[in-house]
């Protein structure tokens, strides 16, 4: 905050809640920087009741709630936090991985209830994770860093991204665990869907780590439920946040966790600073330190 605030006037969301809508549009309308989450919808409606901005700073690097090409065509320069969080979000997916291979929220919820008994080689069998294949969707700056600890597990890592890889239907039939960390597009929405996790082995693990609409919710509650898979471990969800009725918080071999890939102090810390290094150069025409690619 001192960044910005020795940048010139600021004024501050302070609520612990989404910003209304209504209130945004408010206040855009005289502002010439913005600072966002995820949580905020930069589209054209926005972007056009905003007609002094020059520059739009996400503290995520993710830019899927923001419509860059129509800042591009405004002249607005738009920012966001890559590189910062790679390693905390690569680290998220291992342990999502971990978590739903070996099955430890049945394992947490078996002793929480009382239900533990003496041992028992039958117990919560579940599958290894070391000495297999990976199959990871989006091989960015994340998938290479989940890729770099795959290695660390023994893992044989196979991938599939726009610019490369093997076809997705390959992957999906080769992985033992699939880990998806692709950038949400039109190209990516709903591309493991029915279809896909059918494709998929029957002892596999499914990650996301990436963003919710990448994988079919409905298509996966079934795939769950019907033994198509083994298991998921969901850092992103759809609908997000998801409402603790939604099928997939009910099912045993689904872990979920409330978006939690970039949540640890010193990446918040280094995301917060890199969106204020972008607000302020964008203020100042300057190149943005992290600018939306
Ligand atoms: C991102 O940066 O896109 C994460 O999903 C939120 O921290």
């Amino acid at each position: 905050m001192p960044t910005l605030r020795a940048a010139g006037d600021v004024w501050l969301w302070e609520e612990d809640r989404v910003i209304p809508r209504r209130v945004l549009l408010e206040q855009v309308s005289t502002a010439t920087g913005l600072y966002t989450m995820l949580t905020e919808r930069v589209d054209r409606e926005l972007l056009a009741a905003a007609p002094r901005l020059r520059v739009v700073s996400n503290m995520a690097v993710g830019l899927d709630n923001v419509d860059v090409a129509e800042a591009r065509r405004r002249g607005i320069a738009v920012g966001h936090t890559p590189d910062v969080l790679t390693g905390t979000t690569a680290d998220m997916a291992m342990a999502l991985l971990l978590a739903a291979a070996r099955r430890l929220g049945e394992g947490i919820d078996l002793v929480r209830s009382g239900g533990w008994g003496p041992f028992d080689p039958h117990l919560l069998l579940g599958r290894d994770v070391h000495g297999t294949t990976m199959g990871i969707v989006g091989r960015g700056r994340i998938g290479t860093a989940v890729a770099e600890r795959a290695a660390g597990f023994g893992m044989r890592v196979i991938s599939h991204s726009r610019s490369g890889g093997i076809p997705l239907p390959d992957l999906l039939r080769e992985a033992d665990h699939v880990v998806v960390t692709a950038a949400l597009d039109e190209s990516t929405r709903g591309l493991i869907a029915e279809a896909e996790l059918r494709m998929m082995k029957p002892t596999a693990t499914l990650v996301n780590v990436a963003r919710g609409p990448i994988v079919d919710s409905d298509a996966l509650v079934t795939a769950l439920r019907e033994g198509w898979i083994m298991a998921a471990g969901l850092d992103v969800t759809d609908p997000e946040p998801l409402p603790p009725d939604h099928p997939l918080v009910a099912l045993p071999n689904c872990i979920v966790v409330p978006h939690l890939g970039s949540a640890t102090h010193r990446t918040r810390a280094a995301m917060a600073g890199l969106a204020a290094a972008n607000l302020v150069a964008g203020l100042r025409g300057e190149p943005l330190p992290a600018a939306a690619p």
